[in-house]
């Protein structure tokens, strides 16, 4: 896995590259990084990378030509031909199904935008999708491409240290598209409330049956099209069915 990131601001992988289960991973070689900047591309003593928008408005429009040669710099280092993915208000809201999709891939080369967006001719020209992070404006496409390549890492075989862990996070497979039922750890009383009953039985079906209902509950009061989708899906048992017709909201 290998990702290549055109920014303007590289110093803000480290987040991902050094620290924690991603940083672990990527000490370990489980993933690469390459971040190009496109200043680097650039033929002026200024470096210009952006410019005033045609036709006027506030801001200024990052130019195709740095970018444009900062992506063909990065697909040249890399022996595959990854997506080449801009992050963007205007792209497809980023699920845990891309991130999924992507974690088989050999990874992407993502583009952060900066100012008010990126020339239309460089996007027209080089990118092959268009991830948002949801509905609402960064300053920059940085933060969502850390995002993404978190979320894609830690599927990655091995780099969790409990492999089911990922399996059993909101929207995988074994909670059936569900969000996650609420954790407790010790103590076992914390400022007058206890730890839920069936979570201190050691019953390991009760424990699970437990689980289950509140991943159900949580989801239909917060999230009803999340049950839609697994009902759709052939996901939800008659057990599960039975026990939503019980919630009153
Ligand atoms: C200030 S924003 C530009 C917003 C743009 N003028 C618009 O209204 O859609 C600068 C850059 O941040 C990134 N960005 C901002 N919000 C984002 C989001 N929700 N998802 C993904 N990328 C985002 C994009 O790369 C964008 O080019």
């Amino acid at each position: 896995m290998r990702f290549d990131v055109i920014t303007l601001f590289p110093d803000m992988f480290s987040v991902v590259r050094d620290l924690g289960v991603t940083g672990r991973a990527h000490r370990r070689e489980q993933w690469a990084l390459q971040l190009w900047n496109p200043r680097d591309f650039t033929q002026d003593v200024h470096r210009t990378v952006d410019d005033r928008p045609y036709g006027g408005g506030p801001g200024m429009v990052m130019m195709a030509e740095p970018l444009e040669k900062a992506v063909t710099a990065a697909q040249s280092a890399r022996p595959d031909s990854p997506e080449v993915i801009l992050l963007s208000p205007a792209g497809k809201p980023f699920t845990q199904n891309r991130a999924q999709a992507l974690a088989h891939s050999q990874g992407a080369i993502l583009i952060c935008g900066r100012y008010e967006g990126l020339d239309q001719r460089f996007i027209n020209r080089c990118v092959t999708e268009e991830i948002s992070l949801g509905d609402f404006v960064l300053s920059g496409g940085e933060i969502p491409a850390l995002a993404v390549m978190d979320s894609v890492i830690r599927l990655l075989p091995g780099v969790l240290n409990d492999a089911d862990s990922a399996r059993q996070d909101s929207f995988n497979e074994d909670l059936t598209g569900l969000l996650d039922s609420p954790h407790y750890t010790r103590p076992e009383v914390y400022e007058s409330e206890s730890v839920p009953a069936e979570l201190l039985s050691g019953h390991h079906a009760n424990i699970a049956q437990w689980r289950r209902r509140q991943s159900l509950k949580i989801t239909a009061q917060r999230r009803p099209d999340l049950i839609e989708a697994a009902r759709r899906n052939g996901l939800l048992s008659k057990v599960d069915e039975a026990f939503l017709k019980t919630l009153l909201f």
